[in-house]
């Protein structure tokens, strides 16, 4: 099961259990409290006393109950022993229908929460093998990447990496061999590399410029050649990278799961230069 599978279960027990307490909670509104009468029992109540008259064989045994009261002798405390106190058994006691409902709504509320943060957690720890970001995300057959980058307009976007594939010259690998990660090597040989979106001076998502035909960040003016070289403003390296996989079958796969630091500043293992006006300014060099 996918994590967005278990986070939407999770979500949809939190919204049920939401909506039992929100019952449970408008019920015990209606409840003025322990020993309070109900509205229907006043009601009678007052009917009653409107109506109530009372017979004389009432009044007389109410008189002889008055006076069997006041003649009686009154037992003072010193005439009974003590009764010593024994707490009530919980079991004769029972639990009442309000108290069940409200221990079943705040059980039921643990329950709840502790399932979607238990789902959540794991779904954090537990990065989906394929398919999304954070996992190794399938972009596309390798020939069409290929011919899209080198035929078309020099860029390939697949927006569920947030990365973007560009083509990397095959004469340059011998200088990439020494200046990058080995993880990226493959993805070279074969031809791309996968350069992450974010610019990493302060996070911006960076688009391709396609009259330079380098990376140009709208945010501080930082640029970047098309393999995400650094080639001037404030960004502290190049664009960051991800690995690229490719399948025996010709598919691509970017694993996004780690993300490879840029090259330092001044590398530049291509030497391609700016190819038309930049688009926000031009560069340092
Ligand atoms: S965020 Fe890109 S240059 Fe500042």
């Amino acid at each position: 099961m996918s994590a967005t599978a278990i986070i939407l279960i999770a979500v949809v027990a939190v919204v049920i259990l939401g909506a039992i307490a929100f019952l449970s909670l408008a019920r015990k509104s209606d409840v003025r409290g322990a020993g309070a009468l109900s509205a229907e029992t006043v009601q009678r109540d007052k009917a009653s006393r409107s109506t109530e008259r009372k017979s004389s064989a009432a009044a007389e045994a109410e008189a002889a109950g008055v006076a069997a009261r006041t003649s009686t002798s009154v037992t003072t405390v010193a005439d009974k022993a003590p009764v010593p106190w024994s707490p009530p058994d919980r079991d004769a006691i029972g639990v009442s229908r309000r108290q069940f409902l409200n221990r079943a709504t705040v059980a039921l509320m643990t329950a709840g929460l502790g399932t979607f943060a238990a789902a959540s957690f794991l779904a954090f720890l537990w990065p989906s093998a394929t398919g999304g970001f954070g996992g190794r995300v399938p972009v596309g057959r390798l020939d069409e990447i290929l011919r899209e980058v080198r035929t078309g307009s020099g860029f390939f976007y697949a927006s569920e990496a947030r990365t973007w594939i560009t083509a990397y010259p095959a004469e340059a690998l011998p200088k990439a061999e020494l200046a990058y990660d080995a993880a990226m090597l493959p993805g070279m040989r074969a031809g791309l590399v996968a350069t992450y979106q974010k610019c990493p001076h302060l996070g911006c998502r960076v688009p391709e410029c396609l009259s330079s035909q380098w990376f140009e960040c709208g945010c501080h003016g930082s640029q970047y050649n098309r393999v995400g070289e650094h080639k001037g403003g404030p960004a502290p390296r190049g664009m960051d990278h991800f690995a690229i996989d490719v399948s025996p079958a010709g598919d691509v796969i970017v694993d996004t799961g780690t993300v490879i630091q840029g090259t330092p500043l001044g590398t530049n293992t291509t030497g391609q230069e700016a190819e038309g006006p930049n688009c926000v300014g031009e560069a340092d060099h």
